[in-house]
């Protein structure tokens, strides 16, 4: 049997925050924003709705589109840098609303590339035959955290959740393949002190270095080449950096998910949020190659090949 994506949810808030609405609220123009990061809009959660809110409508779905109840999960993992508090964690929080009785729960903090952690653990424990299903969510309210006052920052984030349920899938299915890593060094480059603070030319530069290397191993471990490749899910935190990803596989335009215009970067909800999209536009079908990547402040990094379907 192989280990997959078996169920797949997502929930983003209905408010929407354009570019024309932060132009009115700080020296930024729209123009600034969609050549030199590609988002056009972001989503932004209410005040009396916090991370768990958004994981639990994502979760509750992915756990329906697996065909399973709440009793059938045995371990929720949490990717998030914005849970509602320190403890108990988000996971525990969704463990007593989706009822999931029978479940371990624990949250994982690896920023932006928190979901390729939270896929890639939930792997090792279904492969030692200790656990069964395993819900896994990225999901943050980065709102929170964001100071309105820089516009560096300020212009780049949105809320939302996304949520899969890792199990079995038909022999040759599944993940093939991954890669995690994590830098130290650069913690500097992108930490949160009360806001997130960032320095965006470095985070740039090894983003652009990270996901492309990364992509390029997870293909190579899997025993594929770049030709064999269907699709692209990368984190969507900058159109450019998406793009030297792209070009470094040698993909078309068509074949990478393109969300940000719309979500803005969310962090560890990116990837999960994108999958979503791309599964209901039909542009992922069984049997296709898909690599997912992503990289964020730690500085972390992660990618995975998987073979798309039960
Ligand atoms: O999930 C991981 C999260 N972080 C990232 O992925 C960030 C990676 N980095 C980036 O995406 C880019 O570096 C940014 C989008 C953050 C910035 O783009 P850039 O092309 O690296 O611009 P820059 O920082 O070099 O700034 C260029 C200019 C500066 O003005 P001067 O010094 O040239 O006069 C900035 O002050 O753009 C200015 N600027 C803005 N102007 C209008 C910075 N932010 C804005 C803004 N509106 N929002």
């Amino acid at each position: 049997m192989g280990i997959g994506i078996i169920g797949i949810g997502k929930h983003v808030p209905e408010k929407v925050l354009t570019n024309l609405d932060l132009e009115k609220i700080m020296d930024t123009s729209d123009e600034w924003i969609r050549t030199r990061t590609g988002i056009e809009e972001r989503r932004i959660a209410a005040d009396d709705v916090d991370t768990s809110d958004m994981a639990f409508i994502a979760a509750q779905n992915a756990i329906a589109d697996a065909g399973l109840t709440s009793e059938d999960i045995d371990l929720i993992l949490v990717a998030t840098v914005t849970p509602d508090q320190p403890f108990p964690t988000v996971s525990c929080m969704l463990q007593e609303k989706l009822g999931c009785s029978n479940a371990a729960a624990m949250d994982l903090s690896a920023a932006c590339a928190g979901f390729m952690y939270g896929i890639i653990t939930a792997k090792q424990f279904i492969e030692t035959g200790a656990y069964r299903n395993i819900l896994v969510v990225g999901a943050e309210k980065l709102s929170k955290i964001t100071d309105w006052n820089d516009r560096n920052t300020a212009v780049l984030f949105g809320d939302g959740a996304g949520a899969v349920v890792i199990g079995s899938v038909s022999e040759g299915r599944g993940i093939l393949s991954f890669e995690l890593g994590a830098d130290g060094t650069g913690g500097k480059f992108l930490y949160q002190d009360e806001y997130i603070m960032m320095n965006g030319r470095e985070v740039f530069k090894f983003a652009v270095r990270k996901m492309g290397d990364s992509s390029v191993n997870v293909i190579e471990k899997a025993g594929l080449t770049k030709e064999d490749v269907d699709f692209l899910i990368p984190h969507q935190a900058n159109i450019r950096i998406m793009e030297s990803s792209r070009q470094r596989l040698e993909l078309p335009e068509e074949k990478m998910s393109k969300t940000i215009q719309k979500y803005g970067n969310t962090s560890s909800a990116s990837i999960p949020l994108s999958l979503f999209d791309e599964l209901e536009a039909r542009k992922i079908k069984d049997d296709d190659i898909i690599v997912m990547v992503g990289f964020g402040g730690g500085l972390t990094w992660g990618a995975i090949a998987i073979k798309w379907g039960k």
